[in-house]
Parts: structure tokens; C-alpha cells; sequence
């Protein structure tokens, strides 16, 4: 394989935000200190990118409280802000074939996906919240007495945000445009693998027009700057996406320092349930994007594909062959479904749990293995015979590692399905309206899709139910994180 060479060394020499924004400057780290971001298709260092610590933190929330209590942002109509969310949309958009390149190089996901859907879904996220920024409204309350009472809807205040590498631009646009959209401003760590495209759009973001310290990036690591931001005492409210183990790690920075607003978004290990009586070209297809989409790492994941009795063989048999003909290499040819994992320390978790699949007495379909000696890239990999109690049944594998399980009836399934500590999504293939009925009622999950997977909208609300997190993102919900309510009352 020749793994992204040429377009690697044009995007290179353009690469153009590497430093921390700060105050709408583009500044070194206060240690002078920088890490690297890596390819992972080659494994090759793509360019040194500044490592914001603790003392890097207390500059950019200074900023951001300067911004919030003194700034023009506070004073500006609700409607200029939707505007400007607008036309940081419109960049994006006239941006959108260098924003796919530089998310493909530095994630691996394949280019072709990164410009059909990471690219327009972050700019549609960005006009979603700027429709709403001025339809944020109080209510008037009829209390007792003689007293006007109404509610006003206010910013939270300095907002720090912490995001992942599976979307970095997705996950960028979900947390900026509802905080922006409601007038908070931001300090934002994105993650160590994948700093760049959110840098980008920082530039975008001050090009754009928004006022100096609305917007602050933090490229570094999560247990220095990122838990710097969760424990400080001047940030308002922390939105986190990520591990679950780093969400009780907020959770308890939150709690030991001001007791900031926590929304959470963690781990999943999704149910995808396939009945009998389900379309069957479709369901295979279905499960097998709703595991294998992004290279297997996505929060949604569905990552226990259970399977009911009757069509299980004919299933495993398929999916096997549809997994077989996955075509895996190079992010930048049009024909590859599936990259590199994104870096060595997930490659070697992915392994991890391929062995342990193996170790536990699952049915190895196909797959398994490495691909190539260069880059981080698994072979797609199908595991049949798969118990409940097995690791690869229980522990987000965040892979390219299907796991199917069998069932009997539907009682049983939604039992097993909910035997989990997450609660983030599910889905359900049936013909059988009853049925779809029953699963979406019962299934405790913040998202359930009915003969679909991974169908988002930015109106559409997603979140979890128990470990899978606290809050929502998207739609009218998650646009409510982002507020605090006030009450006022008048005496007439
Ligand atoms: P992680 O939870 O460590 O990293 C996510 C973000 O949190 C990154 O920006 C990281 O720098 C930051 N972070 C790490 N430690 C922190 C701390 N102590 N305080 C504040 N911020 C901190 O996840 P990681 O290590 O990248 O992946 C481990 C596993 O987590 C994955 O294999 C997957 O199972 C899960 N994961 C889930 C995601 C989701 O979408 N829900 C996204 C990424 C990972
Ligand atoms: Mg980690």
C-alpha cells in the first residue's frame, strides 16, 4: 500500500494553525512546549503543534472571562450572533475540500467520507444553532399576588469544552455552535491525535468575525490542560466527550472545585437488534455500517449485533462476506471504506480485545490481523457466537470488531440488551410495527433508531442513559445546556 504520500506533502507546507488561540492571537505555549500529531496511516509526524498547560488554561479563561462580562459578545444582539455562526457555516462550506484533506491526514478516516459527511455535517451543526440563537426565550409566569414574574434564559458564562478524535470537527461544531449560539464564550481543548482541524477553524472562526476571547483552542493532553480546565475555579461549565473513566474524572474536578455545570457524553455498547422478519439486504448492510463506520470508533457504535435464532446463520454468513469485502488502505483513495485506527495506543487496545474474543472461545469469521507493517490498520473483523458475558460483549471495543450474539424472543432480548452499564443508542430491524414498538419503549437508551443506525440530525437530541453520560447534545435540549434560567419577579 502507498499510504497518503502525495496529498500529505501538499497539506503539509499549508498547514497554517499549529499555536494555542488565545484573545484571537495566535500564541506559543507559555513552557514553549509542543507535541506532535502523527499520521496514522503512515505513522509519519505530520508537524509540531503547541502544548497548552495549566498556566495556558488561566490565560485563555482570563480571556474568555474578559470577553463574557466586558467583551462586545454580552452587548451584541442575539440575532449577530447567529449571523456570524452563519457565515463561519459559509467558510467551512468555501473551505470544505482542504477541512477534508486535513481531517483525513490527521484521523485517518477515508477523505471520501471526510468531505461527503464529517465536512457539511459540522457547517449544517453551525446553522442549526445559528437559526436559534434568537428564538432563546423566557417564559411569563402567573404567580400569586401582585407581581409580574417572567424568566430570562442566560449564557452559563465561560464554557470549557473537551472533545475526542474519532469527529474532530463534528465534536468541535456540537460543542461550539449551541455555547456560541446562547452567548457563552469557550475554552476549548480538542484532542492530542487530532489538533488540526479544529485549529482551522479557529482561523475560520476569527476571520469570521467573532470578538477576541469568545473562542480559545488549547491543542494538549487531557490529563494537563484538559483537567486544568475540568478543576478551575473560573469556568462555569465543563462539556466533555470522551472515555468514561475521564467523565468520573470531571465529574469529580467539578465536584472538588466550583461545582460547574457537567454534561457528559461517554462510551456506548449499543444493541443493535436484528429480528426474523427484517429486511434482510438492508439489515446487513445496516449492521454493518452501524459497527464498521469510522473504523469502528464511534460512541454509537452498534457493538452487540444480536441476532434472532431463526435467521442467525444466514446473518453471520452474510455480514462475514460483507465484512470480507470491506476494502481497507490508503484514507486517500476513493475506493477504501476503512482507514487506520488513529493511533498505536487504540490499534493495540483493538488487538487487545481481538485476542481476548478469541481467548473467551468466540467464533472467529474472518479477520483478526494487521494490515500492512505501516499505519494503525485492522482488518475487519467478525466474531460469531459471542456470550453476554464475554469482554468483547461488555467493554467498548471502539474497533473494527463485530461481535453477533443470538436470541430467542423479544422479552429476552430487551433483557439482555439493557444488561449493561451504558445507555447511549440502539436499533431495531423488523417488518413488525409491534415489535419496533417494543424495543424503542423498552430499551433504555438516549437514542433508539428503527431500521436505521447512526441516523443524526443537529435537531435531533443524543445523549445517554446511565454511564453513557449526563445531558444532551443537538436539538432544543442541547441547546438548554447552555443556559441558566432566571427567574425575576416584579412587584406591581
Ligand atoms: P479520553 O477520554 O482519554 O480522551 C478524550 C478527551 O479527553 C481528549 O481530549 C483527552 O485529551 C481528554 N482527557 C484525557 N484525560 C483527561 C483528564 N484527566 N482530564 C480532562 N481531560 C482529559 O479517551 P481516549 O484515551 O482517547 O480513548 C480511550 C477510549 O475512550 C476509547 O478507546 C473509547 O473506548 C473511548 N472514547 C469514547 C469516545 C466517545 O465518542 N464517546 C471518544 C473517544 C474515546
Ligand atoms: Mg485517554
Amino acid at each position: 500500500m502507498a499510504i497518503g504520500s502525495a496529498p500529505e506533502v501538499a497539506m503539509s507546507a499549508a498547514i497554517s494553525a499549529t499555536k494555542l488561540l488565545i484573545n484571537n492571537e495566535w500564541v506559543e505555549s507559555s513552557s514553549g512546549k509542543t507535541f506532535p500529531t502523527i499520521n496514522p496511516a503512515t505513522e509519519e509526524v505530520i508537524c509540531h503543534v503547541s502544548e497548552a498547560d495549566a498556566d495556558d488554561v488561566d490565560r485563555a479563561v482570563r480571556a474568555a472571562r474578559e470577553a463574557f462580562e466586558r467583551g462586545p459578545w454580552r452587548k451584541a444582539p442575539a440575532s449577530e450572533r447567529g449571523r456570524l455562526l452563519h457565515r463561519l457555516a459559509d467558510l467551512i462550506e468555501n473551505h470544505a475540500d482542504e477541512l477534508a484533506r486535513l481531517e483525513s491526514l490527521d484521523n485517518g478516516k477515508p477523505y471520501s467520507v471526510a468531505r461527503a459527511a464529517d465536512v457539511p455535517k459540522a457547517a449544517a451543526c453551525y446553522r442549526y444553532f445559528a437559526g436559534w440563537a434568537d428564538k432563546v426565550q423566557g417564559r411569563t409566569i402567573p404567580i400569586k399576588g401582585d407581581y409580574f414574574c417572567y424568566t430570562r434564559l442566560e449564557p452559563v458564562g465561560v464554557v470549557g469544552q473537551i472533545i475526542p478524535w474519532n469527529f474532530p470537527l463534528i465534536m468541535q461544531a456540537w460543542k461550539l455552535a449551541p455555547a456560541l449560539a446562547t452567548g457563552n464564550t469557550v475554552v476549548m481543548k480538542p484532542a492530542e491525535q487530532t489538533p488540526l482541524t479544529a485549529l482551522r477553524i479557529g482561523e475560520l472562526i476569527v476571520e469570521a468575525g467573532f470578538p477576541p476571547g469568545v473562542v480559545n483552542l488549547l491543542p494538549g493532553y487531557g490529563p494537563a490542560a484538559g483537567a486544568a480546565i475540568a478543576r478551575h475555579m473560573d469556568v462555569d461549565k465543563i462539556a466533555f466527550t470522551g472515555s468514561t473513566a475521564v467523565g468520573h474524572l470531571i465529574m469529580e474536578a467539578a465536584a472538588q472545585s466550583n461545582l460547574k455545570r457537567v454534561t457528559l457524553e461517554l462510551g456506548g455498547k449499543s444493541p443493535n437488534i436484528i429480528f426474523a422478519d427484517a429486511d434482510f439486504d438492508q439489515a446487513i448492510e445496516g449492521a454493518h455500517m452501524a459497527l464498521f463506520y469510522n473504523q469502528g470508533q464511534s460512541c454509537s457504535a452498534g457493538s452487540r449485533t444480536f441476532v434472532e435464532e431463526r435467521a442467525y446463520d444466514e446473518f453471520v454468513e452474510r455480514s462475514a462476506a460483507r465484512a470480507r469485502r470491506r476494502r481497507v488502505g490508503d484514507p486517500f483513495d476513493p475506493a477504501t471504506e476503512q482507514g487506520p485506527q488513529v493511533d498505536q495506543e487504540q490499534y493495540q487496545k483493538v488487538m487487545r480485545y481481538i485476542g481476548s474474543g478469541k481467548s473467551e472461545g468466540a467464533r472467529l469469521m474472518c479477520g483478526g490481523n494487521r494490515v500492512g507493517e505501516r499505519g494503525w490498520f485492522i482488518e475487519p473483523t467478525v466474531f460469531a457466537d459471542v456470550k453476554d458475558d464475554m469482554a468483547i460483549a461488555r467493554e467498548e471495543i471502539f474497533g473494527p470488531v463485530m461481535s453477533i450474539i443470538k436470541f430467542r424472543d423479544l422479552e429476552e432480548v430487551v433483557d439482555r440488551a439493557n444488561r449493561t452499564e451504558y445507555g447511549l443508542a440502539a436499533a431495531v430491524w423488523t417488518r413488525d410495527i409491534g415489535k419496533a414498538y417494543s424495543i424503542a419503549n423498552n430499551v433504555r437508551a438516549g437514542t433508539v433508531w428503527v431500521n436505521c443506525y447512526n441516523a443524526f440530525d443537529p435537531a435531533a437530541p443524543f445523549g445517554g442513559f446511565k454511564q453513557s453520560g449526563m445531558g444532551r447534545e443537538l436539538g432544543e435540549y442541547g441547546l438548554q445546556q447552555y443556559t441558566e434560567s432566571k427567574t425575576v419577579t416584579v412587584k406591581l
